[in-house]
């Protein structure tokens, strides 16, 4: 099958969060089922920087660029797999953040930016630009690609599009007068089509007019049919449900795995757990707490968003702060969070570290050194931190919502008895209910046995992507060409 990936970011050319993640593992492991899938990328400053040795092999005149766009061809770093980069200068060479500037407000023009980004798809969907490579499959990423399956609908011949909701919450709404200048048909200015409460909807271009919809969890794909996650979208959602599918993420082991992962100070296994203790003792240092064995080590890695449930950390710190552990926490996002972490960790300096900003490296060292991993998302799409938290034996605290209720199975008397446990898992998004959720895995912790049992069976989990990726493939092959 030929397949055309389209997404905003992907790793490790570029990343902001999880979509990344996907978009740079997935195309790799249908690649190794003998696809010929090839991916497309908007070509930012720091795509360009790290993309290695390009060829322009197009150029493309679109409307709403007022220069023409080049389009150029490379690989995914690290595999064989083939990327166009659209190349429109005025769009995307500009440094830092792909949808956001150096003050953390999004882009004034990132209405034009991704249209531009979705035309230059369609003309290669269309084979318009010369490569004599028609994909069969358009497979689209969040907001950022949702015009495609919306102007590929005017097409015939065409590909089938596929669209993943990564998270819903962000769904690219623009005014009226943006939807005047991207110059996309009047018709569509209903709620039947784009039009959102009196608003442009770059996701319901994906939502409305592609073949077929997935997101990124089984529960979540349930979820955003309810008005609590639907963002205003549970409508549409319930009216497309049997095109919709939840196909959950997987990790990339090639690139999480403590056996190999470079960034570690020492490798460890199931089978050898001792160098988790000397990347715990390295992580203690490296955030100037005390390097003891035995306590307790929390962590948190993420971008500082409501979803992600740091105001209910923020909330308990004064009790949790009293208890016999240690947090380190690195994030980067909402000012307020920001600054209220900093303030936290000038406040208790010898048990919480605080890194702000954003470091893969340390990410990785995080994972391996802590002993516990929070995530009390008020909603997780899927979440790929739980499951880099089960490889490297660091068992996740979640809340009981998407992707975190379908990888994480808590430790309760029967689990734990089966060797199934694997975590902890809380229902109700409350400081209280994180807080008793907590204590539950400090109990557990001072019991060694069952402790290192349950890290073993965290560890062996396997959410490698071969049987997501088959689970896509399946699909694509489900959704038929219009011909
Ligand atoms: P989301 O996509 O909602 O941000 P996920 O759990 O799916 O959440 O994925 C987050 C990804 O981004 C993980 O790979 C995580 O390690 C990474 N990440 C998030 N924040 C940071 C940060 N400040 N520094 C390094 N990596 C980060
Ligand atoms: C989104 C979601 C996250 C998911 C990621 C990749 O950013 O917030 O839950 O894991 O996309 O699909």
């Amino acid at each position: 099958m030929k397949i055309l990936f389209a997404s905003s970011e992907a790793h490790p050319l570029i990343k902001t969060g999880g979509l990344a993640d996907v978009c740079g593992a997935l195309p790799k492991a249908l690649h190794d089922l003998k696809q010929d899938v090839r991916l497309v990328l908007p070509a930012y400053q720091d795509v360009l920087a790290r993309a290695g040795q390009l060829s322009e092999v197009a150029r493309l005149t679109l409307t709403g660029s007022v220069e023409p766009v080049r389009v150029l061809e490379g690989t995914l770093p690290g595999t064989t797999v083939p990327v166009y980069l659209i190349d429109a200068p005025q769009c995307f060479d500009r440094p830092g953040n792909p949808y956001s500037g150096p003050d953390g407000s999004d882009w004034p023009d990132n209405a034009q930016r991704f249209a531009v980004f979705c035309r230059a798809i369609v003309e290669l969907a269309q084979d318009r630009a010369g490569l004599h490579w028609r994909p069969d499959r358009v497979h689209c990423n969040d907001w950022q690609t949702g015009l495609v399956p919306a102007l590929l609908s005017l097409e015939s011949p065409r590909p089938a599009t596929i669209f993943t909701v990564h998270n819903l919450a962000y769904q690219g709404l623009f005014d009226w007068a943006r939807f005047q200048a991207l110059k996309l048909p009047y018709t569509w200015w209903s709620m039947h089509a784009l039009e959102f409460h009196g608003s442009l909807s770059f996701i319901k271009g994906g939502l409305v007019f592609a073949d077929a919809l997935t997101t990124v969890s089984p529960t979540y794909a349930e979820e955003i049919r309810t008005p609590d996650f639907g963002c205003g979208l549970d409508g549409l959602l319930t009216q497309r449900a049997a095109q919709l599918a939840g196909i959950l993420n997987g990790a990339d082991y090639a690139l999480w795995d403590p056996a190999s992962d470079p960034l570690l100070d020492a490798h460890f296994s199931r089978r050898s757990l001792k160098g988790k203790d000397a990347n715990k003792q390295a992580l203690q240092r490296l955030f100037g707490l005390p390097t003891d064995a035995r306590r307790p080590l929390f962590a948190h890695v993420g971008r500082l968003v409501e979803q992600k449930g740091i105001d209910l950390v923020l909330d308990i710190l004064p009790e949790l702060m009293q208890r016999p552990l240690q947090l380190v926490m690195l994030g980067s996002g909402h000012a307020v969070l920001e600054t209220a972490l900093r303030t936290a960790q000038a406040r208790y300096p010898d048990r919480l570290g605080v890194r702000i900003g954003y470091d893969e490296g340390l990410a990785h060292r995080i994972e391996a050194g802590a002993d516990l991993f929070l995530m009390p998302s008020r909603f997780e799409p899927c979440g790929l931190n739980q499951l880099y938290s089960l490889r490297y034996g660091t068992l996740p605290i979640v809340r009981h919502t998407g992707g975190l209720a379908d990888t994480v199975v808590d430790a309760t008397p029967a689990s734990l008895d089966a060797g199934t446990a694997t975590g902890f898992v809380f229902d109700a998004a409350t400081p209280e209910a994180l807080l008793a959720c907590i204590d539950r895995a400090l109990h557990l912790y001072i019991q060694r046995t069952a402790w290192t049992r349950a890290v073993k069976t965290a560890m062996a989990q396997d959410f490698s992507w071969t049987r997501s990726a088959q689970r896509y493939l399946d699909l694509y092959r489900a959704t038929r060409p219009t011909t």
